[in-house]
């Protein structure tokens, strides 16, 4: 590692099966991603399956219980952070935890907490997320424009997939985007349409989703390596 040219040092974050995670893992261990190392996996769910995919590519990795509750002025880790009121006691920990890793661009891989804008603030445009629909370029509004000309609202948070099935549409897709204070409405890196097909159903769209989100989440990370 040059000083000049150091690695840009993941912390990926995920709260179940990690199948995008290892998208990256794979990508990093085949030369695909030059420069680039995950420094940390920190999952809020002790039985995630990504913990286990990480511990077997020997990849830091940590169970981080996630609580609300916010700790005012208490200390946390201060060799590390000066806590602000507004972050939770999950969110200062875990703010511990990336700079103690030296993470660089943290990539939110499944992760289902929402982060609050004090935590942001510390990781201006260096939090990214994939999320199983489309965006438009702003990550704001309420409709998107698929490249035939539809237009379709926006699905944004939880049972986003099955939102797409419930609303009717034919396209739908993934994309990952940069995180901002408000949930699902950040600026797209990549994103890819998918078509619905006859028969779909939450769960086998949402497979085909995730096959193009490995490729997204890889291309995504690639992109922020070469604008740092
Ligand atoms: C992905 O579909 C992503 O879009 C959503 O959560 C899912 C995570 O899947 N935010 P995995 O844990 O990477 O397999």
């Amino acid at each position: 590692m040059s000083s000049q040219n150091p690695s840009l040092r993941l912390g990926v974050l995920i709260s179940g099966s990690g199948s995008n995670l290892q998208a990256l893992i794979d990508a990093i261990e085949n030369q695909q991603l030059p420069g680039v190392e995950i420094a940390l996996v920190v999952s809020n769910k002790a039985d995630a399956y990504g913990l286990q995919r990480a511990l077997k590519h020997r990849l830091p990795a940590i169970y981080l219980s996630w609580g609300q509750r916010n700790v005012g002025a208490q200390f946390i880790a201060p060799e590390f952070i000066a806590p602000k009121p507004t972050m939770s006691e999950s969110e200062i920990r875990l703010t511990a935890l990336l700079r103690l890793f030296q993470v660089d661009l943290i990539v939110l891989a499944g992760w289902m907490r929402i982060l609050s804008a004090a935590f942001l603030e510390q990781f201006h445009q260096r939090v990214i997320n994939i999320h199983p629909a489309l965006l438009p370029d702003d990550g704001t509004g309420k409709t998107y424009t698929t490249s035939d000309g539809t237009q379709i609202p926006v699905f944004r948070g939880l049972h986003a997939v099955q939102q797409a099935l419930d609303a009717g549409v034919k396209i739908t897709g993934s994309c990952v985007h940069f995180v901002t204070p408000e949930v699902d409405a950040g600026p797209v890196i990549c994103r890819q349409e998918v078509a619905i097909v006859e028969g779909d159903t939450e769960e086998t769209l949402h497979e085909r989703l995730k096959m193009e989100e490995h490729r997204l989440i890889v291309e995504a990370v690639r992109r922020c390596k070469s604008v740092e």
